[in-house]
């Protein structure tokens, strides 16, 4: 059988993260390309009692249908969290509970892009993200990310360039893949365009609680008075990814047709990890779990720095992240990190090139995205040695 496949999916391939993670799955790779969690961190053994407190208790809330905009006291306990970390949500704002950030960002876009539309994108950006996009035939158009978020010049000039530009999407805070904040001016500013021409802001924010310092930079939607900005949250990087919870945060109106593609996508999230969160949220000290996240990647960010400095060559660009999971590096020099990962593969390490992050997948690029969440001290260290042997030969030819 010859199968033909939709417009849609015709032109989507896998994710080049998920084919690294065949070789990462190898306990003798040192992997720096996910974006995982740490699982030291999963608060397992409490997830587990009130897993087992509601299927013994309450097995018909645990194992029946739910409704579609999610567990109601799991929203209000999202709504109370939202208002009082972000200083999100008006009377005219509205939340539904998604299977992940992931599904919030399919839903907006399946709610609000039509095929040709233009979705601006931080270049580089989420692959997650843009696939959404780019599988429903939107026109991505990228904007290129400074070490304080966006370069607004290039976003007005694409705003000029683009027909039907619908929305902006920007990871404001600990961007992923580059570890970059938006500064608030830019915030306001990015608003302000925003407004001006009649564009939706979609802000992604699954990192901002994980900020080393503790300084939190005010999100784009508490900025929002005129209703443009849908933010969408998570619980994969504060608790654990498996749960496949997240929510998204925007206007009523359009909550309410997310809610209509929901029910199309998958009916309701699941309602064991609803349950589980809203447990952890209201009887559990979720701040001080996520104060030992903020610990340990900051350790981890901070070793990785320190081997950069000592094994990389020395113009070798990189960021110098204040939270997240994640650094940005530009070797420059003409380079393809698409081809250097294999060398890099040879000496059992793996990275993620970083062409995967932008709008021509298929451009050569020169740069990368390096994770430090999920190894040991001694394996970034080492990792960061070897890969500092790839870069070094390749520079000198
Ligand atoms: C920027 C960004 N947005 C959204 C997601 C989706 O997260 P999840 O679907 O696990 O909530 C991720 C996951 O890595 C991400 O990096």
């Amino acid at each position: 059988m010859n199968y033909t496949f939709s417009n849609r999916m015709s032109t989507m391939r896998g994710s080049a993260i998920r084919e690294i993670f065949k070789y990462a799955a190898d306990p003798s790779v040192i992997s720096l390309a996910g974006g995982n969690p740490a699982p030291e961190l999963f608060p397992a053994a409490d997830l587990g009692d009130i897993a087992t407190e509601y299927l013994h208790n309450e097995p018909v809330l645990s194992l029946q249908y739910g409704v579609t905009e999610g567990y109601t006291p799991l929203r209000d306990a999202i709504k109370e969290r939202l208002k009082r970390v972000e200083n999100i949500g008006t009377d005219n704002d509205e939340l539904i509970v998604v299977s992940g950030g992931q599904q919030g960002i399919e839903l907006v876009t399946k709610c609000l892009i039509n095929e040709g539309d233009t979705v601006i994108v931080e270049e580089p950006s989420f692959i997650g993200a843009t696939n959404a996009f780019r599988s429903y035939n939107a026109h991505l158009a990228g904007v290129p990310v400074e070490e304080d978020g966006m370069n607004l010049a290039a976003l007005e000039k694409v705003i000029a360039e683009n027909k039907n530009v619908k929305m902006i999407y920007t990871i404001p805070t600990f961007q992923n893949p580059m570890g970059v904040t938006m500064s608030v001016e830019k915030r306001r500013a990015l608003y302000e365009i925003a407004k001006k021409n009649n564009i939706l802001i979609l802000e992604d924010n699954p990192y901002g609680e994980l900020t080393f310092d503790g300084v939190k930079t005010p999100t784009i939607k508490s900025m929002d008075t005129e209703g443009i900005v849908m933010y969408s949250g998570s619980f994969s990087k504060i608790l654990a990814p498996g749960l496949r919870l997240g929510f998204l945060c925007a206007p009523r109106e359009i909550v309410a047709k997310a809610v209509i593609g929901k029910q199309i996508s998958d009916v309701h999230t699941a309602m064991l990890p609803q349950l589980l969160a809203h447990a952890y949220l209201t009887r559990f000290d979720i701040d001080a779990l996520i104060v030992k996240m903020r610990a340990n990647y900051a350790h981890k960010c901070a070793t990785m720095l320190s081997a950069m400095d000592a094994y990389f060559p020395k113009d070798i660009f990189y960021t110098k992240p204040r939270g997240g999971l994640f650094i940005w590096c530009d070797l420059g020099h003409n380079l393809d990190t698409g081809v250097l990962a294999k060398k890099a593969i040879e000496k059992k390490v793996v990275y993620v090139p970083g062409s995967t992050f932008m709008v021509d997948m298929a451009k050569p690029t020169s740069t990368l995205r390096l994770n430090y969440s999920t190894m040991s001290d001694e394996k970034i260290t080492e990792g960061i040695r070897r890969l500092g042997e790839v870069f070094g030969e390749a520079i000198s030819g």
